[in-house]
């Protein structure tokens, strides 16, 4: 992988999973394979993720109806793939099912070098909503955690395979680490069920963005966690 490492051997990775088994958010089965994924895994992890976000009422509020909206979500997911593979890390399982995209510290913001690389794919992305996308974005931008700290920029797990214990542990590794550099976690939460389960996770919401009535965003932020 290009960009940043994502730091985590494969035995730490097995331990991290059987943490996550230990804490009871997986089924009796299996733990996942949680493992970095490779940028020439880019085409099934859009598709995994264009899937997850479907639904999305943010993306629903970005990108409007209509016929081609999977296109269109799949093809942000690629832009958001090739950002996450160049500075940060992206997880994912072996059977490529979901995908967490991670960046390190100082490497949160989309740099401008890559939206203006890629401005006709947002414009073709986001179409007459563009005006609504870059404001959000800047709005969030505005509120992000300053200071040292590990971005869930995203996180999704294709809808068959959700409720399983998928989510948490693509997350787990990234908070692992967040607790062993003693680094704070932050992400935007997009429906209040997923706040929930961040809340498990050591996330607490610090504000409510709305964006000329987009739907809530809960902005939130872990502290490192005491290491068992
Ligand atoms: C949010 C998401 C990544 C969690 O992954 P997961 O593998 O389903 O999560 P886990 O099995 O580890 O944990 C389940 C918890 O996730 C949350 N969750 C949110 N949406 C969910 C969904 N559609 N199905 C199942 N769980 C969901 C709930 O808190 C759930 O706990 P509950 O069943 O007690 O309500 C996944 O559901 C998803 O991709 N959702 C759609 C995309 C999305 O909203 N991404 C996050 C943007 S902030």
């Amino acid at each position: 992988m290009s960009g940043i490492t994502c730091g985590v051997t494969r035995e730490a990775q097995t331990a991290q999973q059987a943490e996550t088994i230990s804490e009871g958010s997986a089924t009796d089965s299996l733990p996942p394979t949680v493992r970095a994924a490779r940028p020439s895994e880019s085409a099934p992890l859009k598709v995994a993720l264009g899937a997850a976000f479907y639904d999305d009422p943010v993306f629903g509020w970005l990108i409007g109806p209509g016929s081609n909206r999977p296109d269109r979500v799949e093809q942000y997911f690629a832009l958001q793939l090739a950002h996450s593979f160049a500075d940060g890390c992206v997880w994912t399982t072996d059977g490529l099912q979901g995908a967490a995209l991670c960046m390190p510290p100082s490497h949160w913001r989309l740099p401008p070098q890559l939206i203006l690389a890629n401005a006709l794919s947002f414009t073709r992305v986001f179409r007459g909503r563009l005006p609504r996308a870059v404001g959000l974005l800047v709005a969030i931008e505005r509120r992000h955690l300053r200071g040292p700290h590990y971005y869930f920029a995203n996180i999704g797990v294709a809808p068959e395979a959700q409720g399983q214990g998928l989510g948490s542990a693509l997350m787990r590794p990234t908070l692992d680490r967040c607790d062993e550099e003693r680094l704070p976690a932050y992400l935007e939460a997009s429906s209040e069920r997923n706040a929930a389960l961040y809340e498990r996770l050591g996330f607490e919401c610090t504000e409510v963005l709305r964006f000329a009535g987009s739907p809530p965003l809960r902005l939130m932020t872990r502290q490192p966690q005491p290491q068992l």
